[in-house]
């Protein structure tokens, strides 16, 4: 202790070329700014440690952060990150989300829900209440659907702060690279929208053509021994991730459903609505969709004064806006996915698979409404409820609206 205060202690040292102030040492123990290595120095001597050569970084490397932890910062596509002030609620996710990167060292963790449930959104608050426990933090947003080579080449380049030896020119050589810097580095790399590379009109998570490739990316990041983390968000689970993921595996996925209900009401709080009894109702039939909710609220805002009890009383579902979030989910559909859909919303009641089979107007086997359903909840399109024990489909409100509307 006597020897830490001769270092840190400016009445007793203020000239020293060792001199170290408090705020140094804080800021190099807590990794919050690079330090010179005659700091670094007086800080082991303090301690009475001895500080091999090769510890030391020159100043110019630890700036790039290559061999010191460099300020753990969110470094790409800075503009393209969400802003996540007003985020509410969701705290059940994050903790459980938490647990399953930070404790559990997954190596691929998905959220999967349909547009606009707050993927995002929470990906981002997650994302930067992690990033110190991570040396690179790399937000990438899937709405220009890059193509796997480029994007692997792209991490390549971030992570290696384009010092690398020459980049690899074939994909084998480019997912082995990254790899070995999932190895050597905690990276945690968000990729947003993963829908955006998924094909459309068949069943639920299928690459488009050429970006298959990805299909390698993510086995080879979940089955690798790293200590990285790759996070996605997709409005629809695929195939070979439901194959990967398991609850002792380190791949895991989660279905984000809506707010919790004290999440709804601080998003209508903060929309201006007057509070009313009948918010309960109102949060029930948009799901507790926080995006559905925000519609909804700027319309009750300028047609009713902010009383949701007088646009309940006009008993019907308003969609505005939350019609091109569904047109864009039910371009995706199959033919018999549409179907089963039309089927669930003209009857306005849960639905068994027997039941559903016998009204189809098209004719498919019990394995192929199966497989249809299967990608219905992949799609967060339908929910599954058990009644006297069996097991039946039906729609929310908002995607049964949207589906008669047609
Ligand atoms: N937990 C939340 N708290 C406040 N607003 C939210 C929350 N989740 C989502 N939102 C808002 O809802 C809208 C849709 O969320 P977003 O994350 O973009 O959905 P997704 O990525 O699933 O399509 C955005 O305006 C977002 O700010
Ligand atoms: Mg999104």
């Amino acid at each position: 202790m006597q020897n830490i205060t001769e270092f840190t202690d400016p009445g007793l040292n203020r000239d020293s070329p060792f001199f170290i102030s408090l705020d140094t040492v804080s800021n190099i123990l807590n990794r919050r700014a690079p330090a010179d290595n005659s700091k670094i120095e007086a800080l082991f001597k303090a301690f009475g440690l001895q500080l091999e050569a090769e510890y030391l970084a020159s100043p110019a490397e630890i700036l790039k952060g290559q061999k010191a932890a460099p300020n753990p910062q969110i470094r790409q596509n800075r503009s393209e990150l969400p802003d996540v002030a007003g985020f509410c609620g969701r705290t059940e996710e994050l903790r459980l989300l938490k647990q399953w990167i930070a404790s559990d060292r997954c190596r691929l963790v998905a959220i999967f829900g349909m547009g606009g449930i707050g993927k995002t959104a929470l990906a981002a608050q997650l994302a930067s209440q992690i990033q110190n426990d991570f040396q690179f933090v790399i937000w990438r947003s899937f709405s220009n659907a890059p193509s796997c080579q480029n994007l692997a080449i792209e991490l390549i380049k971030f992570i290696c702060d384009s010092q690398s030896k020459e980049l690899p020119n074939n994909l084998g050589d480019g997912i082995s690279r990254l790899i070995e810097y999932l190895q050597a580095h905690r990276c945690l790399i968000v990729f947003d929208g993963v829908e955006a590379i998924l094909d459309s009109g068949g069943l639920a998570g299928q690459y488009r053509s050429g970006y298959l490739d990805y299909e390698r990316l993510f086995k080879q990041i979940a089955e690798s021994n790293h200590q990285s983390c790759l996070l996605l968000t997709c409005s629809e689970k695929s195939r070979d991730i439901a194959l990967l993921e398991g609850q002792t595996r380190p791949v895991r996925s989660y279905k984000l459903t809506g707010l919790e209900n004290k999440a709804a009401r601080e998003i209508l709080t903060e929309r201006g609505l007057i509070k009313e009894r009948e918010w309960d109702e109102l949060i029930e039939c948009y799901g507790s969709h926080p995006l559905a909710l925000k519609i909804v609220s700027a319309m009750i805002l300028e047609l009713f004064d902010g009383k949701a009890s007088e646009f309940i009383r006009q008993n019907t579902v308003f969609m505005g806006q939350i019609n091109p979030i569904l047109y864009q989910q039910f371009q995706r559909l199959s033919d018999l996915e549409t179907e089963v859909i039309r089927q669930l919303a003209t009857a306005g009641k849960p639905m068994t698979i027997a039941q559903l089979r016998e009204i189809l107007s098209v004719t498919a086997s019990t394995s192929k409404l199966m497989e249809a359903l299967e990608s219905l909840g992949w799609r967060s399109l339908i929910e599954k409820i058990t009644e006297s024990g069996k097991v039946a489909f039906t729609l929310q409100p908002v995607v049964r609206k949207y589906a008669l509307d047609r």
